[in-house]
């Protein structure tokens, strides 16, 4: 019997770009993105319809013990002072971990237990991500191009943004053209 060789989904490291799979895409926008950034103003000055990341991920089961693999494009760009990021979230099931690796661009990746203590990771190109459980994450893009990542995550996992919806404890700000990370009250 001649057996068939399966033709697997693809991801071009040097873009992120996902191929070949059952794939799902969600794009968050300025107007997605209400009371994420510290100046609320200027988020309102920006035009609603910009898209600030892109989610693609392949249509896997959910099932426990089954993984999810999506990409996030995070493209450049400031509220205010503020460098783009992504809403972030703790996982609904806290107990479950993830792990991103940095495909292109140059960022952070903001990580905050909940107990609030907040740390940040370089993110790019080669980079690897270990997030823990109990442990909430958001990508922030701090260059002048798109920052992609790859994310493998359980299944089971989902996403609890509610609990961080007054921030993070840590937020990064362009200022006299350097990158600058400021902890905050709120989170
Ligand atoms: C999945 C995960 C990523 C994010 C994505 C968008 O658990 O961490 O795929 O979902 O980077 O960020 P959020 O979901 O915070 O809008
Ligand atoms: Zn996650």
């Amino acid at each position: 019997m001649n057996l068939s060789f399966i033709q697997p989904p693809q991801v071009a490291w040097a873009s992120g770009a996902l191929a070949d799979g059952p794939l799902l895409r969600k794009s968050t926008r300025i107007q997605d993105l209400t009371d994420v950034f510290a100046d609320e103003n200027a988020r309102q000055q920006l035009a609603g319809e910009q898209v600030v990341y892109d989610v693609e991920m392949l249509d896997t089961s959910p099932a426990e013990g089954e993984l999810y693999t999506g990409v996030t494009h995070l493209y450049p760009g400031r509220v205010g002072c503020e460098y783009f990021m992504t809403r972030g979230h703790f996982h609904a099931r806290r107990e479950q971990g993830e792990v991103y690796f940095g495909l292109r661009g140059t960022g952070l990746l903001l990580l905050q237990t909940e107990q609030g203590n907040a740390r940040l990771e370089k993110v790019f190109a080669g980079s690897v991500h270990i997030i823990p459980g109990f442990t909430a994450h958001r990508l922030i893009n701090t260059g002048e191009e798109v920052l992609s990542a790859l994310a493998v995550w359980p299944g089971i996992a989902g996403h609890d943004y509610a609990a961080l919806a007054r921030g993070f404890r840590i937020r990064v700000f362009e200022e006299n053209n350097r990158v600058q990370a400021k902890e905050v009250q709120n989170g």
